[in-house]
């Protein structure tokens, strides 16, 4: 058999973990290419994290030790299913790693989702972040009052971004459109809204603590929302350190508000409980959040739900963000399981549905294998189990010979079907132009926001493949 030859789509977390496990198994002599439909690498990382997090995106700095290993290659701007059907994909590899992520969002079902001036959380974060898809998104700034929906940590993170001082943000790599409109933004205040009370709200104690030191914001909680429900809330706080801690944080938040909060100068922000929104209101546009109060109920399966009581009232606002969380597109030429938004598989075996046969050779981790949760973290566990799997079966001869026999035909195919595909030399000449960009600005980067611009900075290194 030929060295083992390991194509991986997506180049964010999922897939350099993968990669990395591959190519650090020595005795293994694989060579393992990425593609990603982006001209630039690391997923969210790079277009998810927030801005005003630099450490978090540090951990780039991992992948690129990865990417100078023996054995790799990176075709950026290469969407695969498009540029090159999944089929012949598997004719020049012996197995390949589907890591694509979960791009779409999940929609809340409710009236007034698409009015203007309602954006998902997914536009709004690449938007700030610089990716290409979003570079002409409007976000219309001149509202006063922003409502967030959702209580998970991209929820805490758009509220942030949309409450930090321009002079906070100008330190970042935040898009420079994006720098712009957040930078001169109207909106006084920000409501963060949870269905369920504060012992399941999703996001974690560091991000929550993190608000108190936004400079110019006052973060206010209602105490009658801290007081327990009668139901499993308190039970659930009362052993739990990790969720003592976050209620105590909360708590801090009650009392700042005794303090006086949203003077001139100053914003707000508002951490909403037991509020389910049931339609997003106005007459051609956002006008309002029309909510009810919930209570919390035990499933048949024990899951403690939001249940709308008759309390209702509106939120006046102009704009909406909905984070109420990811979804799995499919992937033209794999199967897809609609009800989990995911590509079926077992422990990262593809199946060809759920409960049917394994299709030999295609392997899938991340996001898009176990849906749209966890952290960075969490993708390298789990590319480990696909990895691994991937590995029992090349022992166990079950892995289809590529029927294409030369490892360099690929970049053939890519001269003719994706022209402009970007090698990780391209991208180190447009990660060294922007880093060049922010420096004289104290700035991290300045990042590149269109896709013509990414692929004039990659340069002479488009075509070549040596990277
Ligand atoms: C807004 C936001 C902020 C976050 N902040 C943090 C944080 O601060 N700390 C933390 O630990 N975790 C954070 N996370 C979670 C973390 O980003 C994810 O757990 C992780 O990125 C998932 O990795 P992945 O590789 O599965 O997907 P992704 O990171 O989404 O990577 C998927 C890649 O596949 C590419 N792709 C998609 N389709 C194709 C195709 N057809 N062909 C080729 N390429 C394709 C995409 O362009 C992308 O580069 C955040 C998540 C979000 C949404
Ligand atoms: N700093 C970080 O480490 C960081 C930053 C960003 C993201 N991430 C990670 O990325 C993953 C994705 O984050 P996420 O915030 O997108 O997802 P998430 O953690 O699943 O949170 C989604 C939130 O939306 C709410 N929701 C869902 N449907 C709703 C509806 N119809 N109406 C009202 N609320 C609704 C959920 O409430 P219920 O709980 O009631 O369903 C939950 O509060 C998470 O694992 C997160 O930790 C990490």
């Amino acid at each position: 058999m030929t060295p083992l030859r390991v194509a991986i789509v997506g180049s964010g977390p999922a897939g350099f973990y993968a990669a990395d496990q591959l190519l650090a198994a020595g005795e293994l002599d694989a060579t393992v290419d990425v593609f990603d439909r982006l001209p630039t690498p690391w997923g969210l990382v790079r277009a998810g994290v927030s801005p005003d997090h630099p450490k978090i995106k540090a951990v780039a700095g991992r992948y690129e030790k990865t990417a100078a290993r023996d054995g790799f290659r990176f075709f950026g701007n290469v969407d695969v299913g498009r540029d090159v059907p999944v089929e012949e994909l598997r004719a020049h590899y012996h197995a390949v790693i589907y890591a694509v992520g979960a791009s779409a969002d999940r929609s809340m079902g409710i009236p007034g989702e698409e009015l203007p001036g309602s954006h998902s959380a997914s536009h709004v974060v690449g938007w700030y972040n610089g990716h290409p898809d979003f570079a002409d998104h409007q976000l219309d700034l001149a509202a006063t009052t922003a409502v967030v929906i959702g209580n998970g940590n991209v929820a805490i993170d758009v509220a942030r971004m949309l409450s930090q001082p321009r002079e906070t943000l100008a330190r970042t790599d935040v898009a420079d459109h994006a720098l712009d409109a957040l930078g001169s933004s109207s909106i006084e205040q920000v409501v963060v809204l949870g269905r369920r009370g504060p012992a399941h709200a999703a996001f974690t104690t560091p991000g929550l603590i993190e608000l108190s030191t936004v400079d110019g914001l006052d973060v206010l909680v209602d105490p009658a929302d801290l007081q327990p429900d009668g139901t499993s809330e308190s039970a659930v706080a009362a052993d739990d350190p990790l969720l003592a801690t976050k209620l105590a944080a909360l708590r801090c938040y009650v009392a700042s508000e005794s303090h006086g909060a949203g003077g001139p100068g100053r914003r707000r922000m508002t951490l909403r409980f037991f509020a389910a929104p049931l339609e997003i209101v106005g007459d051609g546009r956002v006008e309002g959040v029309r909510v009810a109060r919930t209570a919390i109920v035990a499933d048949d399966d024990g899951r403690l739900r939001a249940v709308a009581t008759e309390q209702e009232e509106t939120i006046p606002c102009q704009l909406v963000v909905r984070a109420v969380g990811y979804r799995g597109r499919p992937l033209p030429g794999l199967p897809f399981d609609e009800r989990s938004a995911t590509i079926p598989n077992v422990r990262g075996r593809v199946v060809d549905g759920p409960g049917g046969a394994p299709l030999p050779g295609d392997y899938v981790s991340g996001w898009i294998k176990r849906g749209p949760s966890g952290v960075i973290g969490t993708s390298r566990k789990d590319s480990q189990e696909t990895v691994d799997a991937l590995l029992e079966d090349l022992a166990a001869g079950k892995l289809p010979d590529p029927s294409v026999e030369d490892a360099d035909a690929i970049v053939r195919l890519l001269a003719e079907r994706a022209p402009e595909h970007v090698t990780y030399a391209g991208w180190q000449a447009i990660d060294a132009a922007e880093r060049a960009a922010g420096e004289p600005l104290g700035r991290p980067r300045v990042k590149f926001v269109r896709t013509r611009h990414l692929l004039d900075a990659a340069g002479r290194e488009l075509t070549r493949n040596s990277g």
